[in-house]
């Protein structure tokens, strides 16, 4: 028996050379191995040895088998390697680089939001971030917007459900965790991590229930900023403002403060941006942000003294500023993933 899986060895190994397709190797496989290949057979004989010779002949078998997988897999290679070089063509050489199809570049909205964090740099303000999903506390207790306001309305704001715990940030029992309204939640984050003065802005993506249209989208970025200090006075908000405009669009820009109401800010404005290139979109002036005088309540809550410490609070939309800087009219086309348009801006 042993001569014989000997012989089926060497054989296969002659013949296997000669296997040219799958279809051949398939066939060579079942005549060797399949339910009645010659190995196969061969095998079935060691139920007839006496019992002593069986395990000899059993680790023989064993190694016979491991060879002859071995001389199928590499025979399967082979002509795997042939079938791929035929396919490509004899002009191809597979081992050269691929052709360029261009490197990647940052999305329009990305481009905006960096150009804003260097306007603010360049005048000392430094950059932080928040976690997109937070918890109610951030979002709307801290900011002075208790329950049953409007604006905490699920109707408005995303809900995680009560039972989605992630971490410990939680500060009651009934709390939930929300996908952030608006950047706002990082200005209580850092009057309780940092020390006075303070100067940052921060950029992030934030969610609103609102139907999508030309205007809204339910996914939207801010850039949220906070300036405390001791004397801050609306003049100073006014100020850098103005210079981050001009930076932002030119000497010619212009923007008007409309007083308004945050539950955050005492007193609080909205601002419009009127600049040429609004002519694109056949605008005069578009609101882009909220702001005004950090709320002694906030810093109370805190625990810096609010007759030391005064400061500003801004927050901008992204998209908006996109819209004016490069005259777009609907803010779903950032969204879209249309190369045509997105190529317009790499
Ligand atoms: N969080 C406001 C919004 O999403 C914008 C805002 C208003 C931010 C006033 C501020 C502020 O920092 O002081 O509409």
């Amino acid at each position: 028996m042993e001569a014989k899986l000997n012989t089926i060895l060497e054989e296969a190994q002659k013949s296997v050379i000669n296997l040219r397709s799958r279809a051949e190797l398939e066939a060579f496989k079942a005549r060797l191995m399949g339910p009645r290949g010659s190995f196969t057979e061969c095998g079935k004989g060691i139920g007839k040895l006496p019992k002593e010779e069986r395990p000899i002949v059993g680790k023989h078998i064993n190694v016979v088998k491991k060879e002859l997988e071995l001389l199928l897999n590499q025979a399967f290679e082979r002509i795997e390697d042939t079938e791929l070089t035929q396919s490509l063509g004899a002009d191809i050489d597979p081992t050269l680089p691929s052709p360029d199809i261009g490197s990647g570049t940052h999305h329009i909205i990305s481009k905006v939001r960096r150009e804003i964090c260097s306007i603010f740099r360049k005048v000392g303000f430094t950059v932080t971030e928040g976690p997109e999903l937070d918890t109610e506390f951030y979002c709307f207790d801290a900011l002075n917007t208790p329950p049953g306001h409007p604006a905490r309305d699920d109707q408005d704001t995303y809900y995680l459900p009560q039972s989605f715990r992630p971490g410990n940030l939680t500060k009651r029992e009934d709390e939930r965790y929300v996908l952030r309204p608006h950047t706002s939640t990082v200005q209580v984050r850092t009057l309780l991590t940092e020390k006075p003065p303070l100067r940052i802005i921060s950029p992030g993506r934030c969610f609103r229930r609102d139907t999508m249209d030309a205007t809204h989208s339910a996914n939207f970025v801010q850039l949220e900023g906070l300036y405390v200090d001791k004397n801050v006075t609306v003049k100073d908000l006014k100020a850098i403002l103005e210079f981050f405009i001009r930076a932002l669009l030119g000497e010619k820009a212009r923007m008007r403060f409309r007083p308004h109401f945050f539950p955050y800010t005492e007193p609080s404005f909205e601002v419009d941006f009127y600049s040429g290139h609004l002519e694109k979109v056949g605008a005069e002036w578009v609101e882009v942000m909220g702001c005004g005088m950090v709320d002694p309540s906030l810093f109370e809550a805190v625990d810096y003294d609010p007759n030391e410490w005064t400061g500003y609070a801004f927050g901008m939309g992204i998209e908006r500023i996109a819209m004016i800087l490069y005259g777009v009219d609907d803010v779903r086309y950032f969204y879209q993933n249309d190369l045509r348009f997105l190529k317009q801006f790499s």
